[in-house]
């Protein structure tokens, strides 16, 4: 048995040896996890942890300086003030994608789309689709994701967020809708190029799916493929939203303006990367 408290100053103190960035918040997710007790009751009651729990939370430090991602550890992450279920096997929703949520409801509000039908391609865990779905009750989202585990992931999110007016559909790009025309197309797909694989962190590289992350030699592989086709897809002015990799605003916006787009603006992130770019259809 040791008292909860300990643990954590323990946890902390291997994980700061290890060399992690934030020791002390992830030993205490670790611990609330695996001791599956909440902030209070570890702080006010400070409970002793039974053997079981031990080998538990030490079975997730183990896995956590293997360098899994803690989000495959504690099976979620919080995204625009939803709880998202991140399976191994997922690409996990990153903070700074918040921004492409927060621009496309500002474009929607801008251009009366509140009843609109609108694409989500390479949706991942569903956190972009859900969050407008559920922002914008009157919209139809479809999300679109080449995985099976993506696709189970995100019909899971709904369940457990209780979206309704969401589809998923698993199939390459605009493939499983072929026959929809949407106002509103959004998309984080992949865009790393491939030299750059292996500077990523280890959390990344060796545990995402390498799917989620691949975009050709260049990492605009499906920026090309999907403005290729969007105006097929898009009515009349209808809206086509990236989220961008770090550098990739100025080509994408110019392979944009050459397939019939005009760049309507690019935002930028909390740390000032320009991030999003809204595209107009003509
Ligand atoms: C960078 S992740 C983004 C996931 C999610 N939209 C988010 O923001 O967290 C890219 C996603 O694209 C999916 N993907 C890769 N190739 C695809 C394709 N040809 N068609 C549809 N989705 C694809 C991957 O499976 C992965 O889930």
């Amino acid at each position: 048995m040791s008292n909860a408290t300990t643990l954590l100053r323990a946890l902390s103190s291997t994980l700061e040896t290890a060399g992690f960035e934030e020791p002390f918040k992830e030993a205490e997710e670790l611990l609330l996890n695996g001791a599956n007790i909440g902030r209070t009751i570890l702080y006010r009651d400070n409970p002793f942890l039974e053997k079981p729990l031990l080998k538990k939370i030490k079975f997730l430090l183990k896995k956590r300086l293997k360098r899994v991602p803690l989000q495959y550890l504690t099976g979620y992450t919080e995204f625009f003030g939803l709880k998202i279920f991140t399976p191994p096997g997922v690409f996990i929703p990153r903070p700074e994608t918040e921004t492409i949520v927060e621009e496309t409801l500002r474009l929607v509000k801008e251009e009366g789309l509140q009843r609109s039908l609108i694409l989500d391609l390479c949706t991942g865990t569903g956190c972009i689709a859900l969050c407008l779905a559920q922002h914008l009750p009157d919209t139809i989202v479809y999300g679109v994701d080449i995985s099976e585990e993506a696709i189970r992931t995100a019909l899971a999110n709904a369940s457990i967020n209780r979206v309704m007016n969401v589809k998923f559909y698993r199939g390459d790009l605009f493939g499983p809708v072929r026959d929809k025309r949407f106002d509103l197309i959004v998309s984080n797909p992949p865009y790393v190029k491939s030299t750059e694989i292996g500077e990523l962190p280890p959390e990344i590289r060796l545990y995402e799916p390498l799917e989620s992350l691949y975009a050709g030699s260049d990492g605009l592989e499906f920026y090309r493929r999907i403005l290729q086709n969007a105006g097929d897809f898009l009515k009349q002015k209808g809206h086509l939203v990236f989220e961008l990799g770090i550098g990739q605003s100025y080509i994408v916006s110019e392979m944009a303006k050459n397939k019939g787009f005009s760049p309507v603006r690019i935002i930028k992130d909390l740390s000032g990367i320009e991030r999003v770019i809204i595209l107009r259809k003509g």
